[in-house]
């Protein structure tokens, strides 16, 4: 079916309009949201059956009144992850990411730089493409909501809202009275402002409770969306998808505002105030509400408006599968978002994952604030992977998250360069007058003849590795890539105590076939520790992880997660004699030595830039020793003992 031009949607005639209706919601499919008719339906497919559409995942759009800082670094990292982890599942996945570049809050920063808005946009845009690019952020599409394409699908989605709707349902004009935010582009209700000093100036202001920032009373003649109208639907959708919100309990918040605090909603400023976004295309003199505008940029990316406009036709990859935001803009997708598309008959996002803020000084790192670390600096300061690692690492969606230069160089120097880089220095990288190799090892597994099951007192690894895939497939389904970084890093801390406690380099002195055989079994066990936590690890560092794999000899084709099994690929080989024999520079390892967690980025980047040598060998040693206590002991003995010591003192 062939979508309806804009222009014939422009016109708003009667006959045209019999066209888009028959596209569009009665009162009674506003049920229908969930039930998509798409190209891509089934997930069985058998034969002569359509393909599964690709995974679709979004992040927010960010504003442009300022540089990105880590903040949104965060949303995108955690976005591109669970990208690549489908794609290690072996599935197809877009990502779209992109800036918000409309609204009184760009208008305003703009004015006040003295730019053109669009110039200014496109500066700031600029900065937040590069951060993708800088970060191996693997997005398919960048959006920008001043792209032509998206003021039309944004038309397009407009002219349905007020032309092709019940009259219950769709757009009604009347006077807004309200209080403002500028910088949350949004009003709040009465229950939610009240008056405050402001800290620079000493101002009386009034703010919202929720975000404390400033706002403003407005009075204005606007289009408004019947918001109210719709209660009953969302509520009835939250009942039905539990588990729709990651975490599962933001779903309360959610339905507390929707029963308490719901309002129609201003869906225009008049030009006259805001001029700086998409007009109403009937009516030059109303601008369309910049969150109404930044929501559509998720259907703009599946050619909506263009190639499609409602759900009898061929969607793309829409609905999306996933969107990432922070808790800051919970409420604009989780119940306007739903309520615009229940609206347009149009399905829902599969689900959503709201994460929680990153903190600097007690606040959340804001531009609007300040108080935000350069994301810029702080990949160059720690590499691409490794600060992907800690923002990984710290995403429980259980709380806030401190930043901190000392939290990274922990993780840095523990689970990075220790016991990943120094356990693959240990057992792929021997001298080549060792008696091991990875390839010996894992050749000897491919040898029926192996006898290692007549070796007596032979440890394995095996009981780590068979759970570890199982582990991290569980939490990352869950959008949990803490957890994963956790199984992960626990296989890694237990090869390392295994190697130290089998010590190959001893059992290498010992020339009998029963040593030869036991050395290929433990070198073996310890690779395929490696050779697993990579493959599960890719997502997360996409870079390193290759690195290591390739390092490791592994097949291209074999890094999917079926391969992340024990004993799965026996066709690996690690470094050859060559490879072993260079002699190289310390630093020149998988995770180089890192600077003390105490300096600023900016310190350190100016110390390294000055480097000379590497004086501090001995601590890996130390960190390694550690690693094996922690492993013997457990965290939690070693917690106690710590308790005590502090106790005494
Ligand atoms: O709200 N910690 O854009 P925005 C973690 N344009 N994540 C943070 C963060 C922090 N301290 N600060 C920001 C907007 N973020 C709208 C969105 S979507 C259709 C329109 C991340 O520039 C987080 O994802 O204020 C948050 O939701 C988003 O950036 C807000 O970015
Ligand atoms: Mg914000």
């Amino acid at each position: 079916m062939r979508p309806p031009s804009l222009r014939t949607l422009h016109g708003a005639q009667q006959a045209q309009l019999t066209f888009i209706r028959r596209c569009a919601p009665s009162v009674s499919s506003v049920k229908s949201w969930q039930v998509a008719s798409c190209r891509w339906q089934s997930s069985t497919s058998s034969p002569g059956q359509q393909a599964k559409k690709p995974y679709y995942i979004t992040t927010p759009i960010f504003y442009v009144n300022a540089a990105p800082h880590i903040g949104h670094l965060h949303s995108m990292v955690l976005a591109d992850v669970i990208k690549r982890w489908e794609q290690v599942k072996g599935n197809e996945a877009v990502l779209c990411t992109g800036t918000d570049e409309h609204g009184m809050k760009i208008q305003r920063a703009a004015m006040k730089v003295d730019m053109d808005p669009k110039d200014f946009c496109d500066s700031n845009a600029n900065k937040f493409k590069s951060l993708a690019a800088q970060a191996e952020i693997s997005n398919d599409f960048f959006i920008r909501t001043t792209d032509p394409d998206h003021k039309d699908a944004v038309e397009v989605f407009w002219m349905h809202l007020k032309h092709t709707l019940p009259k219950q349902l769709g757009l009604y004009k009347g006077v807004h009275k309200g209080w403002y935010c500028v910088s949350d582009e949004c009003f709040y209700p009465e229950d939610l402002v009240a008056p405050a000093i402001h800290p620079q100036t000493g101002r009386k202001v009034m703010i919202s409770t929720e975000t404390e920032n400033e706002v403003e009373w407005v009075e204005e003649e606007t289009w408004f969306f019947p918001l109210t109208k719709y209660k009953d639907a969302l509520l009835r959708f939250y009942e039905e998808n539990p588990n729709w919100i990651t975490p599962a309990h933001r779903l309360n918040e959610v339905k507390d505002w929707v029963n308490n605090h719901l309002e129609d909603l201003s869906v225009t400023r008049p030009a006259s105030r805001l001029s700086w976004g998409i007009s109403d295309p009937e009516n030059q003199s109303q601008t369309i509400y910049v969150w109404v505008d930044a929501l559509i940029n998720y259907l703009t990316t599946t050619g909506y408006g263009a190639k499609w406009q409602g759900p009898n036709h061929d969607m793309g990859i829409w609905p999306a599968d996933l969107q990432i935001i922070g808790k800051d803009i919970l409420r604009f997708h989780a119940i306007y978002w739903p309520a615009l598309l229940m609206a347009l008959g149009l399905p829902l996002p599969k689900r959503l994952l709201c994460h929680d803020h990153w903190k600097m000084s007690g606040r959340k790192m804001s531009k609007s604030l300040g108080n935000v670390v350069n994301p810029v600096l702080a990949l160059q300061r720690w590499g691409v992977d490794a600060l992907r690692y800690f923002l990984m690492k710290s995403a429980t969606h259980t709380k806030d998250m401190g930043y901190s230069n000392d939290l990274i160089a922990v993780a840095y120097n523990k689970e990075l360069r220790a016991a990943t880089g120094n356990l693959f220095q240990r057992i792929a990288m021997p001298r080549a007058s060792a008696k091991w190799s990875i390839e010996q090892a894992v050749e000897a597994q491919r040898d029926d003849s192996n006898p290692v099951h007549q070796l007596k007192d032979i440890e394995t690894l095996e009981s780590h590795l068979v759970v570890v895939k199982d582990t991290v497939q569980k939490a990352m389904d869950n959008l949990d890539p803490a957890a994963a970084t956790r199984a992960t890093f626990a296989l890694l801390r237990e090869a390392n105590r295994y190697i130290s406690d089998e010590a190959p380099w001893d059992v290498a002195k010992d020339p009998s076939p029963e040593a030869r055989c036991r050395l290929n079994h433990i070198i073996f066990q310890a690779s395929e520790a490696l050779r697993v936590a990579a493959i599960l690890m890719q997502p997360i560092m996409p870079a390193k992880m290759t690195e290591l794999l390739d390092k490791l000899g592994v097949k291209q084709e074999r890094r999917t997660l079926e391969w992340a099994e024990f004993r799965k690929d026996l066709e690996y080989f690690g470094p050859s004699v060559a490879e072993r024999d260079v002699r190289r520079p310390k630093w020149d390892t998988l995770f180089p030595p890192a600077l003390d967690g105490d300096m600023s980025d900016m310190e350190a980047l100016t110390m390294a830039s000055n480097f000379q040598g590497d004086k501090k060998s001995n601590e890996m040693n130390m960190m390694l020793e550690v690693l094996a206590l922690e492993a013997r002991l457990g965290k939690d003995v070693l917690e106690q003992f710590r308790e005590k010591k502090e106790e005494k003192a």
